[in-house]
């Protein structure tokens, strides 16, 4: 019990099915109208196993055009087999990535609660931690246990991100701009989502994460950014940003994971035909609207010199 875990929690352990504290997290979960029952499994944040987006009859929850692999010939020419195994392995990686950002959003807005400055901030804190577990609970009915973390880029930044000590940085880095980067991820995955319960439980997401960002938006607005939180934002979006720039790396391990060993003009091959240009050239328009604030115009200044906001040509993101 003295094991002292990271704040993002994500090597907490779940519970055995039959521990008692399942029934009063059901309960408290019901109450806050989050835990609707069985979608065919047990719902119960516990020891997973089959579901909708695992079971070998249903198909993937995304399919092909929302990776852009319809345009991918490597893909095109694969057995039907082969392309379900690609879309199935990129849609888990999406459902997986959900698992662990709300996850990580327990952990955050927990510390959050203890770092705010008035009572009112508190709530809404505390609120927003109740908002994520409920998410969290959500997202465990369509997933098997997931992979650990450590081959994520992206999770590993936030792990290390929700350790900071700075407010001014946890604000606007987590709660501006990739809350906010959130809300249209989720959007975007509950619009092309095929799966009816999956994209209603994503799009019933979207009102709460932008009360976060929003709520972000207000407290940045009155912080006084002082140079060396803004050197610590700068440094720390400019290496986000840059797993923007290198486009859909876990698209392009998917298809290697199927299709065997990929050379490396096979894979500049794919970054071309995913339009890995246009596709994080959106994405990095959407990040530098959301950090366009009067308290972050030096930050914006600087990332836009180092060329941030620029995504990579496919031979670079190789
Ligand atoms: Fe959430
Ligand atoms: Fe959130």
């Amino acid at each position: 019990m003295n094991i002292q875990h990271k704040t993002a929690g994500f090597d907490l352990p779940h519970l055995q099915e039959q521990d008692k504290l399942h029934r009063l997290l059901s309960s408290t979960l019901l109450k806050k109208g989050g835990d609707k029952g069985d979608k065919g499994d047990k719902g119960d944040g516990g020891d997973k196993e089959a579901n909708s987006s695992s079971s070998p009859t249903s198909p993937p929850p995304w399919d092909a055009t929302h990776f852009n692999l319809h345009n991918v010939e490597i893909f095109t020419d694969a057995t039907a087999n082969e392309q379900a195994e690609i879309l199935q392995l990129c849609s888990c990686g999406l459902l997986e990535e959900s698992y662990f950002i709300e996850k990580a959003g327990m952990g955050y807005m927990a510390k959050m609660v203890l770092l705010a400055e008035t009572t009112e901030e508190r709530m809404l804190y505390a609120l927003f931690c109740g908002d994520e577990a409920s998410h969290f609970d959500q997202i465990c009915r369509f997933l098997s246990t997931p992979e650990p973390v450590a081959n994520n880029l992206f999770l590993r930044f936030l792990e290390d991100l929700i350790e900071s000590q700075d407010k001014t940085v946890l604000l606007f880095v987590l709660q501006v701009v990739l809350e906010g980067w959130g809300l249209s991820h989720y959007r975007s995955l509950a619009k092309n989502c095929v799966d009816k319960d999956m994209g209603l439980m994503l799009h019933s997401f979207l009102q709460d994460e932008s009360r976060h960002h929003a709520t972000g938006v207000t407290l940045f607005d009155r912080i006084d950014v002082t140079s060396s939180s803004q050197n610590t934002i700068i440094e720390t979006l400019a290496s986000f940003l840059q797993m923007v720039q290198v486009g859909p790396q876990s698209v392009v391990a998917a298809i290697e994971k199927v299709k065997g060993d990929l050379s490396r003009q096979q894979k500049v091959k794919i970054f071309a035909e995913l339009d890995t240009e246009t596709h994080s050239g959106s994405r990095l328009k959407l990040l530098r609207s959301l950090m366009s604030h009067p308290n972050a115009e030096i930050i914006l200044q600087q990332l836009d010199q180092r060329g941030s906001f620029h995504p990579f040509p496919p031979e670079k993101c190789v």
